[in-house]
Order: C-alpha cells, then sequence, then structure tokens
C-alpha cells in the first residue's frame, strides 16, 4: 500500500450516546496504531459529543448540503461540520444517492463545499448488481469519478494534500454480507486510479482509494492487502469496537 491506510467508520443512522463507550474502545485502539489513519463518521447529532471524547481518529459527517447556509431545512453545510468539530465528509454515498436523488453534479457540488471548508472528503463511488451483471461495472463508477470528483477552486492542493479520498462500493456488497470478489476489487481500484490521473494528473496517485461493502474481522486482512487498496469504509462492522478493532489491526503493524 503505497499510502497510509485509512479506516473509516460509517455508522449510517445508527448510535445514540450511550455508544460513545464504543467510540472511545475505538480511540484507544487507533492510538495503538499510529500507522493507520483511522475515522469515524457518526450521525450529525454526534459528531461534537464524539470530537470531545477521542483523540486519535478522525471525526466526520456523513454528508453535507452544497451551500454554505439558507433556507434547505433539515440539511447541514460543511462549515457546520466543521463548526462541530469535524475533520472529514463523506459524499456520494448510495444510500444517499438513492434516498435523496443525488446526482454526480450534486456530489460534486457537496465535495467541492465542503474542501473550501478545509473539511477532508470522501466521495462514494459504485455499481449496482444490474450494472455488473450487464458488464458496465467500470463503464458507470467510471463515468461517477467523472462526475463527482471535486474539481472547484483548491482542489488540486487538497488533493495533493491527500484530504480526498474515494471509496469504492459495489451497491451490492452494503450491508449484504456479500463481498466483492478480490480481482475485481483490484481491477476496479485500478480503473479508478486511471481516472484519478486524467483529473488531476500526477496529483492523482495521492487520493487513497477504499473499498468498502461487507468488510469484516474475517475479509479485512486480504481486502486490504489487494493490489490498490487504500483502506476501508466500514459500516456494520464499525458500530462496536469488538467488530471494528480487527479491522484497524489488519491494517497495521501496532498491536492491539
Ligand atoms: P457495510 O456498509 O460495511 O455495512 O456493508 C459499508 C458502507 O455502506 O459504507
Amino acid at each position: 500500500m503505497p499510502h497510509r491506510p485509512y479506516i473509516v467508520g460509517n455508522w449510517k443512522m445508527n448510535g445514540s450516546r450511550a455508544m460513545l463507550a464504543e467510540a472511545r474502545a475505538i480511540d484507544r485502539a487507533a492510538g495503538r496504531y499510529p500507522d493507520v489513519q483511522v475515522a469515524l463518521a457518526p450521525p450529525f447529532t454526534l459528531i461534537g459529543a464524539l470530537r470531545e471524547e477521542v483523540s486519535a481518529m478522525g471525526v466526520g459527517g456523513q454528508d453535507c448540503h452544497a451551500q454554505p447556509k439558507g433556507a434547505h431545512t433539515g440539511d447541514v453545510s460543511a462549515a457546520m461540520l466543521v463548526d462541530t468539530g469535524a475533520d472529514f465528509v463523506i459524499v456520494g454515498h448510495s444510500e444517499r444517492r438513492k434516498d435523496h436523488a443525488e446526482c454526480d453534479d450534486t456530489v460534486q457540488a457537496k465535495a467541492d463545499a465542503a474542501l473550501a471548508t478545509g473539511l477532508g472528503v470522501i466521495v462514494c463511488v459504485g455499481e449496482t448488481l444490474d450494472e455488473r451483471d450487464a458488464g458496465r461495472a467500470v463503464a458507470v463508477v467510471a463515468g461517477q469519478i467523472a462526475g463527482s470528483m471535486p474539481v472547484g477552486e483548491g482542489s488540486a492542493d487538497a488533493v495533493t494534500l491527500g484530504k480526498v479520498a474515494v471509496a469504492y462500493e459495489p451497491v451490492w456488497a452494503i450491508g449484504t454480507g456479500r463481498v466483492a470478489a478480490v480481482a475485481d476489487v483490484i481491477e476496479m481500484h485500478a480503473a479508478i486510479r486511471e481516472r484519478l490521473i486524467a483529473i488531476y494528473g500526477e496529483a492523482g496517485d495521492k487520493v487513497r482509494i477504499l473499498y468498502g461493502g461487507s468488510v469484516n474481522a474475517g475479509n479485512a486482512a486480504e481486502l486490504l492487502a489487494a493490489d490498490g487498496v487504500g483502506g476501508a469504509l466500514v459500516g456494520g462492522a464499525s458500530l462496536t469496537a469488538d467488530a471494528f478493532l480487527p479491522i484497524i489491526a489488519a491494517a497495521g503493524t501496532g498491536e492491539v
């Protein structure tokens, strides 16, 4: 792995203050693996509390609005995420693309807005099962990369600084227990890297490409060792320290 591995937990719409103990335990593990960059994206409601409780890991949002403020009931801006202590944000998760009809343009605007505030960004891409079965997986993901990656003012610098990551998450592998074949992951990550270099030039090499979709203690080591895999975006297995710690351990050389 050319970059420091990046292991990110996505709590989705899960978590209450009672779960802060899990976050503290994950943070302690992160401290024991300084060669792994660990982060958690809890629901908005917990970002501030988590920030107060943890020190070794990053804390991020799961989405942000593209506008800095205004009449957008229920939304949260990138600046608000910064204000509450977040250091990164996930944009374009397939659940957002589906539940909220977010298209590539929207995702790109959000990524640009986030970078403009200084947040790091993880842009999610991934094909559906129908698209894979039709042999269109690489074409679909390439289109998402072309349309969703940040290209606004300052984005090239942010890429150079390593503040931008991509999460390749096949939609059919999310929360299903089905994991993409390692050979398919390697093929897709190489295709994504090619597109990133087409957009950013040499700096495209600085973008970490994470795999996501049913990553767990049993499969993390093999996935993380695969060519071009720079880390993992983990949903279900990030909800408890017991499930998440082995994934952090698989990425690092420290000791749990
Ligand atoms: P999962 O979710 O690990 O529960 O499959 C991954 C994600 O959606 O980021």
